[in-house]
């Protein structure tokens, strides 16, 4: 049997999509930049749409297939079994969910660090809340410095820390050992640890991801994650909210149960479909990402030699420092003068604009087009 290519979608395919990706520049612009993957949706999970729409089964989700679909996932992927009743709540999405425990977890004022460079959202739910933002920055690898958080957290101390596992953008895979330290870290200076594991299933193949709340220690841990990144899920919004064992009535009675009830039927139907039918998929979609970051890695050595990029095993992001370039912020500059669209680094954090993060779930020929772009640009520049 021909052996099923999951990142080979077209540019004139892909170019007849509404959604953020390819419609926010104009057709001259090659899109490589937000988290939305080049890829068709898995059939199990238009079967499952389309079911309920055809049944008209357009009310509000029942029940916690949702969860259990996710436990069941959780325990054959990682050997991780969280308690789907007292443990597990639904929400609307990550970021809402990684919200509303930083709203019921710290008040107004108070200190809560993040790992810069990381994604823009957790800047927002920080200081877009009355609370202040503590920057404890990854190293120059693009790992967490946990000699740097010890630091921060007596100087700051801080009332909760938001940990990207893996880290977007760096793709960095926390191990046991870090998540330990960190888990150590947080009791020691009593942080509430709050997680988003919403690249959990995004690893390159022989990589292992660390569920946080497997950790020993972790009790008092939570953790945001939800189907939407690994399977392409993010037009039916939904999350998960995972409590550690010492912490979940307490948080939850501090949440209220208004956050639980913003999941849509049709969220809930398609994320289920894709943790129960899609396990294989996200293995073989990685296989294929893993190999791009590989292309990415050549064609820059090739053609940017200015670039500098070590691929990393987690997501499908790749994070390129183009400080030698000369280019103050070469991401908006190559949209510009190279017409391709990369998310320019400093929305990542301020220190970060010489980097630009590029989206490596398309075709390896849309990767090659990419880079080319960007070879001939600066080359025109001179
Ligand atoms: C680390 C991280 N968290 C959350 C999200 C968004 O999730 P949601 O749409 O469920 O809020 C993304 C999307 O790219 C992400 O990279």
């Amino acid at each position: 049997m021909a052996v099923m290519v999951l990142l080979s979608l077209t540019e004139s395919e892909l170019r007849r999509r509404t959604s953020l990706k390819w419609h926010t520049y104009p057709e001259d612009v090659l899109p490589l930049w937000v988290a939305e993957m080049d890829v068709s949706l898995h059939p199990a999970v238009g079967d499952a749409l389309r079911a309920a729409i055809d049944l008209g089964d357009t009310g509000y989700p029942f029940g916690n297939t949702y969860g259990e679909a996710f436990v069941a996932m959780a325990t054959a992927r990682w050997g991780w079994t969280p308690d789907i009743t007292t443990q597990v709540r639904r929400s609307g999405d990550v970021m809402n969910a990684m919200l509303a425990v930083v709203l019921s977890t710290t008040a107004e004022g108070d200190n809560i660090v993040l790992n810069p460079p990381v994604y823009p959202p957790f800047w927002q739910v920080i200081s877009g809340y009355g609370r202040k933002i503590v920057a404890s920055h990854l190293t120059t690898a693009g790992r967490l410095d946990l000699a740097d958080l010890e630091r921060v957290f007596e100087e700051s101390r801080p009332t909760a820390y938001l940990l990207c596992s893996p880290h977007n953008p760096t793709g960095a895979v926390h191990t046991l050992e870090e998540l330990t330290e960190v888990v150590a870290l947080c009791r020691r200076f009593d942080v509430q640890l709050i997680a988003d594991e919403i690249h959990a299933a995004l690893v390159d193949p022989g990589t292992t991801f660390v569920p946080l709340l497997a950790v020993p220690g972790a009790e008092r841990a939570v953790v945001a994650t939800s189907a939407g990144k690994a399977w392409n899920l993010a037009a039916f919004k939904a999350g998960q909210l995972i409590a550690g064992a010492e912490i979940a009535t307490e948080l939850w009675g501090k949440i209220g149960p208004l956050a639980f009830q913003s999941t849509g039927h049709f969220g809930a139907i398609a994320h289920t479909a894709a943790l129960v039918h899609a396990q294989d998929w996200v293995d073989d979609l990685m296989i294929e990402v893993a190999a791009n970051k590989q292309l990415l890695a050549r064609l820059l050595a090739e053609q940017v030699p200015e670039a500098r990029y070590t691929p990393a095993p987690g997501t499908y992001l790749a994070w390129v420092d183009l400080t030698e370039t000369g280019l103050s912020d070469p991401g908006r500059w190559l949209l510009r003068h190279g017409k391709v669209a990369f998310n320019p680094g400093d929305v990542f954090g301020a220190d970060y604009g010489t980097f630009v993060r590029i989206n490596l779930a398309t075709s390896p020929e849309l990767i090659a087009q990419a880079v080319g772009r960007v070879a001939d640009a600066l080359r025109a520049r001179g």
